[in-house]
């Protein structure tokens, strides 16, 4: 059996990073991509040199089709990148953010799909990366963003078939996607969410890139979404 080669689109951090560590040990070939040839060697150090990096902006349709032509056929494309903007109330959420938002996360994450397409084996798999907040009452903004990625699966294993397409919507997680916070307001945020996940925590990407690695394995997975959120979503118990 040959060796599956798995492209990760954001695999120079978080959730991307983890995921190229847990298919490495799954004996995968990985190549991590992203903007910053800086994040992606640092990234390569940490995986010891195993994984190959190349420079991609996921929201540049040309950058990826020119990456992708250049790197030659693969079996397996996570797209790990996403946005932090379309935070805050309805009524207030600045309208430049939340479509910055979109370019961000739904074009970047279309474009790119769309960009390997050529290249993806016909029995090969697509994992998008949503969040929670397509799921749950958060930040209509965000929200409605990460919605978009997330109704991409079902639409795409459809169309794309036998190719397999899903998507895993994680909760809150420990990665330097918070570094825009303070210190002590991200400690203390993490903290609000862990006591409101029914778990009693909140993510660790390995979390993630254990279901990634799942939805990527199991030939019967088409077509889904996998919330991991720890019950983030279901909010308080009723009674409490
Ligand atoms: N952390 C959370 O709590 C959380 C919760 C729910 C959902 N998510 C989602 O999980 C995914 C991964 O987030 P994370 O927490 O791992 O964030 P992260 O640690 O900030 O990593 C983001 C990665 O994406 C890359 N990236 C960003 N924009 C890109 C672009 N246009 N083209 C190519 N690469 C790009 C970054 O590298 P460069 O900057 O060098 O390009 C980096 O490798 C995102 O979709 C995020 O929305 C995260």
């Amino acid at each position: 059996m040959s060796i599956p080669h798995t492209v990760i689109v954001g695999g120079s951090s978080g959730v991307g990073l983890a995921t190229a560590r847990t298919l490495l040990y799954a004996d995968h070939d990985v190549t991590i991509a992203g903007r910053s040839r800086e994040r992606l060697d640092a990234a390569s150090r940490e995986l010891g040199g195993r994984a190959r990096a190349i420079v991609l902006d996921a929201a540049d349709p040309a950058s990826a089709k020119s990456a992708f032509a250049a790197l030659g056929a693969f079996d397996h494309l996570v797209l790990a990148l996403g946005s932090a903007k379309g935070v805050g109330p309805f009524a207030s959420v600045d309208l430049a953010e939340v479509r910055r938002g979109f370019e961000e996360k739904v074009f970047a994450h279309f474009a790119t799909a769309q960009a390997a397409l050529p290249f993806l084996a016909e029995d090969g798999s697509m994992t998008f990366v949503a969040a929670v907040t397509a799921h749950a009452a958060m930040p209509a903004g965000i929200g409605a963003a990460n919605a978009a990625v997330a109704a991409l699966a079902p639409i795409l294993a459809a169309e794309l078939k036998p190719l397999r397409v899903n998507g895993v919507s994680p909760g809150v997680i420990d990665t330097p996607w918070w570094d825009v916070l303070a210190d002590e307001v991200k400690e203390s945020a993490f903290a609000d969410y862990a006591a409101m996940a029914p778990v009693g925590r909140i993510g660790r990407a390995d979390d993630i890139a254990e279901t990634i690695a799942f939805l990527i394995a199991n030939s019967f997975m088409t077509g889904a979404v996998i919330v991991c959120d720890g019950g983030l979503r279901l909010g308080p118990g009723v009674g409490q």
